[in-house]
């Protein structure tokens, strides 16, 4: 039997071309909005004694969480026997711990919430940094896959003379894999982030590097501050424009422009989050048999 794959609003693009590839048909479904801002979800596909796959990229969560969470509730009740959900951009990863007295520890409260409606977890790249893996939150089977391969592809085919520069320690063992495929140098950058936008960061010697094209790389741009901040150091360097390589285009508010308008050659992310930005699809990672988290 054909898989049948739920799409919520904004996942199109990825979607289609993940049903074309697998030969799977649209789970057909309404969703919207009542003018108070409650969701409204209808499912028109007969689901009974089906197992399903909601395709559902989870930046700017806050909006996605309820129409997501009333899909899955409803596709359940129609006799789904098993929801997997496809998340490329795992939201709510990043405060792990608590940095002041009374925060909340969102990854473990969202992880819980995630893992009482869905019955499996597709991902790409979460931001795991301090936790090893996604069974330490998420209490249903995880699959994450790593854009890495594609990104070192795209730099290979694309990009000449090219400097790997990761923005900080914890990148280090992404990008040192990434440089290792692209058979090109790296360098780590130390990086302290004071508040959400308040970022510095400091170059290692880059004067052995000036043929160079640094290339930019990073799991998440979002304010896009610790990638502007480099390239303000790299220009200072008088190093060459560098490209700017993210896997989830986040971009929160004008990130994107104020990037773009930076003094970079470009600005490349991956299709986990649709946007304008997109050059690396990662369609194919998905549809093949993932590592376990
Ligand atoms: C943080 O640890 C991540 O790897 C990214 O460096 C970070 O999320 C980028 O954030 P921003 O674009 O807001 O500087």
């Amino acid at each position: 039997m054909k898989k049948i794959i739920f799409t919520l609003p904004g996942n199109e693009l990825l979607a289609n071309s993940i049903r074309t590839k697998i030969n799977a048909v649209a789970g057909e479904f309404i969703t919207r909005q009542f003018p108070d801002g409650e969701s409204y979800v209808r499912v028109l596909a007969n689901v009974s004694k089906r197992e399903v796959i909601i395709i559902c990229t989870l930046h700017q969560p806050n909006d996605k969480i309820f129409p997501l969470f009333f899909l899955s509730k409803t596709l359940k009740d129609l006799g789904a026997t098993k929801i997997t959900l496809v998340a490329p951009y795992l939201a709510y990863m990043r405060q792990d711990k608590k940095f002041n007295s009374g925060e909340s520890v969102t990854s473990e409260y969202f992880a819980k919430f995630i893992s009482s409606f869905a019955d499996e977890l597709i991902t790409i790249d979460p931001h795991l940094h301090r936790r090893h893996s996604m069974s330490e939150i998420y209490s249903i089977p995880c699959k994450v896959l790593h854009a890495s391969g594609l990104i070192s592809n795209y730099i290979k085919e694309k990009i000449k003379n090219p400097l790997l520069i990761g923005p900080d320690s914890e990148s280090e063992q992404w990008v040192s894999e990434v440089a290792k495929d692209a058979n090109a140098p790296f360098i780590i950058l130390q990086k302290e982030r004071s508040g959400d936008t308040d970022v510095k960061v400091t170059i290692p010697q880059v004067e052995n590097y000036k043929d160079y094209t640094p290339v930019l790389v990073d799991d998440i741009i979002s304010t896009a501050h610790t990638m502007m901040e480099t390239v303000g150091h790299l220009k200072k360097a008088g190093m060459k424009a560098p490209v700017c390589i993210g896997v989830h285009a986040v971009f929160a508010g004008n990130a994107f422009e104020e990037l773009k308008n930076s003094g970079i050659d470009r600005i490349v992310t991956c299709n986990t989050i649709q946007h304008v930005s997109n050059g690396i699809d990662i369609s194919d990672l998905l549809i093949k048999k993932p590592d376990k988290g």
